[in-house]
């Protein structure tokens, strides 16, 4: 089975008599790394617990399609958007003529027809309903719709008969269920990434920093780590856990940073500068706490510039292809095309931080991709997914 880390899936249970077998693909889908949300129709209740599988997954189970306890409460838009792909499985007949007709009147439905990426079905039913030919059209037709249908297999059935019908087991539904994930775009290529603020000292107690919660840059490694490239990420002082299977380095500075970059950068494919460094540094460092004088109701702090980390890389005979991002509060596209021109960059990722609802801390953004041939709009939505559709262009940049 492919790696499944570090996925969001959405796993459909419907109701026929192999949901039993759902507990045990939830936990192949959880070992495998990926993170499990169920969702079950009302029958498939008669057949298993949501207690078993909300213990199973670690996730509450959902199965009402107004769902109180969900922001706005509208479930289906919020797994729709959280997901990374969907298994339904079983998918009894019933199931797959709702799919097929594009039905919306349960949760499970309205996740499927708001969900725009891959969905893959394990059928599951009697041999004659298998061979009826309404299944058949509406298998068909969910496949030329680009479902993926792992199954059915064949032999004895719950009710006696013997045919096809029968679901596959769990591990077979997996490695096909798997092999819908694109595996490895970035295989052959190393990256380093920065992330986070820096901080830069004034004394023992204080210092002077830039907004940023990390999560751009720490998905994007995720993203990198997804599509087989080796990580190295260089980050600032932030509340996150590094990615696994990344080489991670810790800083505070922009000069710690600066350094670290050109230590790690040789023989590196692309550089991607997400942190968010401080342009400037305290002249001083104080060694003692500066105290408070009663006497005097303001404080001058003395600045000098930090070195531009993106420049510095740039300048490089060997230079990788190197992206930049651009927070800006006004004029994004006009400021942003001027760091991609004065920092010789090959692509920047342009993001309005002046929109709470996106940006810093949020988890969700929306950005434009600016090189010198195009631009490119990628409307909002979570971080993750942005990193994905990011390190897809670069790695199509890259051939
Ligand atoms: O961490 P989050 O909360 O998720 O927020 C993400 C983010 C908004 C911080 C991120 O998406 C972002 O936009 N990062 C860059 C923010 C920024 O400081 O931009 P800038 O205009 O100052 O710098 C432009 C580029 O030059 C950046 O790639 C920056 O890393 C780089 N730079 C800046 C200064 C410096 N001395 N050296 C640099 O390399």
């Amino acid at each position: 089975m492919k790696s499944l880390i570090n996925k969001n899936i959405i796993l459909g249970v419907t109701g026929g008599i192999a949901a039993y077998k759902s507990a045990e693909i939830v936990r192949h889908l959880k070992k495998s790394g990926s993170s499990v949300r169920v969702v079950m129709t009302s029958s498939a209740e008669e057949f298993i617990t949501p207690l078993t599988l909300q213990a199973l997954s670690g996730n509450r189970v959902s199965t009402d399609l107004l769902d109180a306890e969900s922001e706005a409460a509208m479930g289906h838009i919020e797994l729709a958007k959280w997901a990374d792909a969907i298994l339904i499985a079983p998918a009894t007949a019933n199931t797959l003529a709702r799919l097929s007709s594009g039905r919306g009147d349960d949760l499970l439905s309205t996740v499927s027809l708001a969900f725009d990426g891959p969905i893959s079905i394990a059928p599951a039913m009697n041999q004659a309903m298998w061979k009826d030919n309404r299944t058949q059209e509406n298998l068909e037709n969910l496949q030329k719709k680009g479902f993926k249908i792992c199954g059915p297999g064949s032999g004895e059935q719950a009710c006696g008969d013997v045919g096809l019908g029968r679901m596959l087991e769990p591990l077979e539904i997996l490695e096909l269920f798997s092999s819908s994930f694109d595996q490895g775009n970035l295989s052959e290529r190393s990256i380093l990434i920065t992330a986070g603020p820096t901080q830069e000292p004034i004394d023992p107690v204080r210092f002077i920093t830039n907004r940023s919660s990390g999560k751009m840059g720490y998905s994007l490694a995720e993203a990198a780590i997804e599509a087989g490239a080796k990580v190295t990420l260089i980050s600032g002082p932030v509340n996150l856990e590094p990615p696994p299977n990344c080489n991670f380095v810790s800083i505070e500075t922009a000069k710690e940073m600066h350094e670290a970059v050109m230590h790690h950068v040789k023989s590196k494919d692309v550089y991607i500068g997400t942190a968010a460094v401080a342009d400037y540094r305290p002249v001083t460092f104080h060694e003692s706490k500066i105290k408070k004088d009663t006497d005097k109701s303001s404080l001058t702090l003395q600045l000098q510039e930090n070195q531009d980390i993106l420049k510095s890389v740039s300048e490089l005979n060997e230079r990788p292809y190197l992206v930049g991002f651009a927070a800006e509060t006004d004029n994004l596209l006009s400021n942003a095309k001027k760091k991609l021109k004065n920092k010789r960059l090959d692509l920047i990722v342009a993001n309005d931080v002046s929109n709470k609802e996106i940006g810093f801390d949020s988890n969700e953004n929306e950005v434009t991709l600016i090189t010198n041939a195009e631009e490119k709009v990628l409307e909002k939505q979570n971080k993750k997914k942005i990193s994905k559709k990011i390190i897809d262009f670069i790695s199509s940049e890259l051939t």
